[in-house]
């Protein structure tokens, strides 16, 4: 019994390690937070403001933009890549505040411990319930889960390449990886493909991201682009959509 307690112990020391000593905090331009990689040298926001890129690039010329374009209430949207669930947290308070219903899916390969989330200043900055943001990093992984009225959850604990999406569902896709030349298997031409098939006709897809690259391959499957003015700091953005 005590060995098996100091065990867990040394467990949980480690990884409270691994996980502070891997991500660092940083103050963005906007003074929201944002985690620094040190291992990719790479954070998972805009150094010019966290919450002013979320806003823009996801909620404004995602959501927002597509809402507005088809009218509907019920929406579909996949996220890839859960991480400190800024997006997830802005998606929520846009359902709510609109009214709209959002079935909200994300995908994460690297979960984030929830000490390191409890650091965060999200829920300082952004006037919607501090307990909402803590509860979508505390319900389970792997089950669909209604935070509330207008808004279901599943986070997916998996690679996107590894994981199997269902077909034309989603109506938004928040493409948030780490930049192309950080990991580019995942700006891949397959994996457009198949997330094309996961959407809707019409669907958008929005990413922080504006390479010429990355424009030539989402083109070269048959998403129609723009090139769209970026969130303050950033010249320009892509949304991509299905035809
Ligand atoms: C740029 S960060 C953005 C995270 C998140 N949207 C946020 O607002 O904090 C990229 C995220 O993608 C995750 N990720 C990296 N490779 C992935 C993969 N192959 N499949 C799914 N998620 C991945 C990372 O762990 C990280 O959480």
């Amino acid at each position: 019994m005590q060995r098996y307690t100091y065990i867990n112990k040394y467990i949980y020391i480690y990884n409270f390690f691994t996980n502070l000593f891997g991500l660092e905090i940083k103050l963005t331009e906007d003074n929201s937070h944002t985690l620094f990689v040190r291992e990719l040298n790479e954070t998972y926001h805009s150094v010019k403001g966290a919450i002013q890129e979320a806003q823009h690039v996801y909620i404004q010329k995602g959501l927002a933009d597509y809402v507005k374009l088809t009218q509907l209430s019920s929406l579909n949207v996949l996220e890839i890549g859960f991480g400190t669930g800024l997006n997830t947290h802005l998606a929520h308070e846009f359902a709510v505040k609109n009214k709209i219903e959002i079935n909200y899916t994300s995908i994460e390969a690297f979960p984030i411990k929830l000490e390191i989330i409890k650091q965060l200043n999200y829920p300082e900055l952004i006037e919607f319930n501090q307990e909402n943001y803590f509860k979508l990093h505390t319900i389970e992984w792997n089950k669909p889960t209604e935070i509330d009225e207008f808004f279901k959850l599943q986070k997916v604990p998996s690679k996107l390449e590894n994981t199997e999406l269902p077909t034309t569902t989603f109506d938004v896709v928040f493409f948030d990886a780490f930049a192309p030349d950080k990991q580019p298997e995942i700006w891949s031409k397959v994996i457009f493909e198949n997330l094309m098939t996961a959407m809707k006709q019409g669907a958008f897809f929005v990413t922080y991201c504006a390479k010429g690259e990355v424009k030539r391959n989402l083109k070269s499957i048959g998403f129609r682009l723009e090139t769209l003015q970026g969130p303050p700091g950033k010249r320009e953005m892509i949304r991509a959509v299905k035809l």
